[in-house]
């Protein structure tokens, strides 16, 4: 697969197929994340990422592999330890553990599946880096780290994220409403990412009072 996403030109220069190798990583990556159902999460958030690319810069050789292969670690958890580890409820320190597993062994599989494509060590360095912290961290790096983490969490604010989050944790659509409402003004680092879940809450405070019937 490496030959395919590097291809030599007519001189001879080895250059990067890049939609090609983006397919591939979705590729890679699905096996893992099927496991708590994350594929639409890695696809909404990889077309967050690319809109905060547009507005805010950053490396896409660092962003996009990044932020497909974020939550590949949820692989190395079972159902229940995934329920335990997840959500808008607070869960404590037992929660805490259980997420950082997700970030470190996200890392592992990360890196395995970045060399199988001989990608570049450096960026390969930086990449691990933003998936080992990207939940517990509470700092940003790097331009591309937030992009990354503003694109993460963006989601929930999306139509799609937001009603699947709705499902997955068993909540009720108002508490979830809430818990973004009252939280996201302090979540990001970008300006654009702060004011795309600015304009989605609103849209998503509309479908909520629907849902209830009011
Ligand atoms: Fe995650
Ligand atoms: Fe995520």
């Amino acid at each position: 697969m490496a030959d395919i996403i590097n291809q030599k030109n007519q001189s001879g220069d080895v250059q990067m197929n890049w939609p090609a190798l983006i397919r591939w990583l979705f590729q890679c990556a699905k096996p893992y994340l099927k496991k708590r159902g994350d594929i639409l999460h890695a696809r909404v958030a990889h077309q967050y990422a690319l809109t905060l690319m547009k507005q805010e810069g950053g490396n896409k050789k660092i962003i996009e592999p990044a932020i497909i292969l974020h939550d590949v670690g949820w692989s190395s958890l079972d159902p229940i330890q995934i329920q335990a580890a997840y959500g808008v409820r607070p869960k404590g320190k037992e929660a805490d553990r259980l997420n950082r597993i997700h970030e470190r062994e996200g890392a592992v599989i990360a890196r395995k599946i970045l060399q199988s494509l001989k990608y570049s060590p450096q960026f390969t360095d930086e990449i691990i880096f933003i998936i080992q912290q990207h939940d517990s961290g509470i700092t940003a790096h790097s331009p591309e780290e937030q992009i990354v983490k503003d694109a993460d969490k963006l989601w929930r604010f999306s139509k799609t994220g937001f009603w699947n989050e709705v499902e997955r944790q068993g909540l009720e659509p108002a508490e979830l409403y809430q818990y973004l409402s009252s939280r996201y003004p302090e979540w990001f680092f970008t300006d654009t990412a702060l004011r795309t879940a600015k304009r989605e809450i609103k849209n998503r405070a509309g479908e909520t009072i629907q849902s209830t019937g009011n």
